[in-house]
């Protein structure tokens, strides 16, 4: 049976941004300075934000934006089928930037079940609606799936993940995300859906919540408390600006092609000690401030990404250096204190006491 079009928007001129984009957990790290980003460069454009708010999420960081006729907030879950489905009849999303999710690889080792509910199953409602609302469409639209270079696994000392190498997921949220991952491929090969995926190495910069490695020990540091590195150290990690990785997800989101996976790197290869070593003299704290305590189960010894198809293919590459990008994001922990405090609130309290007491008991 042939299609019908069902689409009857204006076609869009080259340079014209996608126009209403649904942008899932917008209140998180990543999603508050995507939105920020993209309100500020794409003046013809309009972002629904759909976020559960959980302890990740704050509206706090978008208070900047909230009077923008542009932008609109919606509280809710990305797996509530009845929501997302209504949102889709109410703004016929042109393109979906997904990057709801729990994020942190500690909590999933505590509990992951949250991991699977939203990771898995809220990637798979987003993607039954987004492809039964833009069947026959003759508009491109386009579903991004933030991911990250976490689904690979770990490297050893040499190498770097390329978009050929294979998932070899080692946590419940790398499993999660590459599930999800596996998931929008099948959409794309089964429904023909317009699924790009992307996947970042780590990131840092504002308002990510001060339970991941660099806001945790910018924030230890200025308060003088202990700095836990688990093991010994010396895990690597590829970083990139939150800036840099926002730029990226709006070229793929413009341009991406269907079905294609993206790699977005850094390029900055750091051991957690280096790092956290540089923070502790930009502070001028003494070293003794470090605590080693028991390492993470199935802790991944190294990640490093090749994110040379994005820069052929788009021209995009990372414009922060890791010296300027740290700089910033220590000053921005100094300046936002108060941020900070209402981020370590009971919520936190108890997670830290589950994923730290134990450790620091169980010294090696
Ligand atoms: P985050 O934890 O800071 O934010 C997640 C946001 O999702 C929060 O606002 C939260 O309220 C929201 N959320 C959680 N469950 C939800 C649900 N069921 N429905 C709606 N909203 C929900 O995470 P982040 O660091 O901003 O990461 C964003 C995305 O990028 C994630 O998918 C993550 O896997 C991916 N990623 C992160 C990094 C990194 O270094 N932070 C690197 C690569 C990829
Ligand atoms: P994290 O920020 O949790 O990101 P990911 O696990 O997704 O890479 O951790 C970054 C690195 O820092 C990782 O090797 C674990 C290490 N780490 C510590 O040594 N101590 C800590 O308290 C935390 C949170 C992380």
């Amino acid at each position: 049976m042939i299609e019908q079009e069902t689409d009857h928007k204006e076609p869009r001129t080259k340079n014209q941004p996608l126009g209403t984009i649904l942008v899932t957990g917008g209140a998180g790290f990543i999603g508050t300075n995507f939105i920020r980003c993209y309100l500020a460069k794409h003046s013809d454009c309009s972002i629904v934000n759909l976020d559960k708010l959980t302890y990740a999420g704050n509206l706090e960081n978008l208070r900047d934006v909230e009077a923008d006729s542009r932008y609109r907030f919606v509280k809710g879950d990305v797996a509530d089928r009845e929501l997302v489905s209504q949102l889709f009849e109410k703004e016929d999303f042109d393109g979906v930037v997904n990057f709801a999710a729990e994020s942190h690889v500690d909590r999933s080792i505590l509990d992951a079940t949250p991991f699977i509910v939203t990771n898995i199953g809220g990637t798979q409602t987003l993607l039954d609606i987004a492809c039964r609302h833009w069947k026959g469409a003759s508009q491109p639209r386009r579903f991004v799936q933030v991911s990250t270079d976490e689904v690979y696994g770990e490297l050893g000392e040499t190498g770097r993940f390329t978009e050929e190498s294979p998932l070899a997921p080692n946590s419940p949220y790398s499993a999660s995300k590459a599930s999800a991952d596996l998931l929008c491929r099948a959409y794309f090969k089964t429904h023909g859906c317009p699924v790009v995926i992307t996947r970042s190495s780590n990131n840092y910069g504002p308002y990510q919540f001060p339970e991941k490695l660099i806001p945790l020990m910018i924030v230890k540091a200025s308060r003088n408390e202990k700095l836990p590195v688990y093991g010994d150290g010396t895990n690597v990690r590829d970083w990139i600006h939150v800036i840099d990785h926002c730029r990226a997800i709006d070229h793929v989101l413009q341009k991406g092609i269907p079905g294609e996976v993206y790699n977005i790197g850094g390029g900055y290869e750091k051991r957690n000690i280096d790092i956290v070593r540089l923070i502790l003299d930009r502070l001028g704290k003494p070293e003794t401030l470090i605590e080693y305590v028991k390492d993470r189960p199935g802790h991944d010894y190294r990640y490093a990404l090749d994110a040379s198809k994005i820069n052929r293919e788009m021209g995009w590459s990372a414009e922060y250096s890791f010296k300027s990008g740290i700089e910033e994001t220590v000053q921005w922990y100094q300046r936002n204190e108060r941020w900070v405090a209402r981020c370590l609130t009971g919520e936190y309290r108890s997670y830290y006491a589950a994923n730290y007491h134990w450790r620091e008991a169980e010294r090696e």
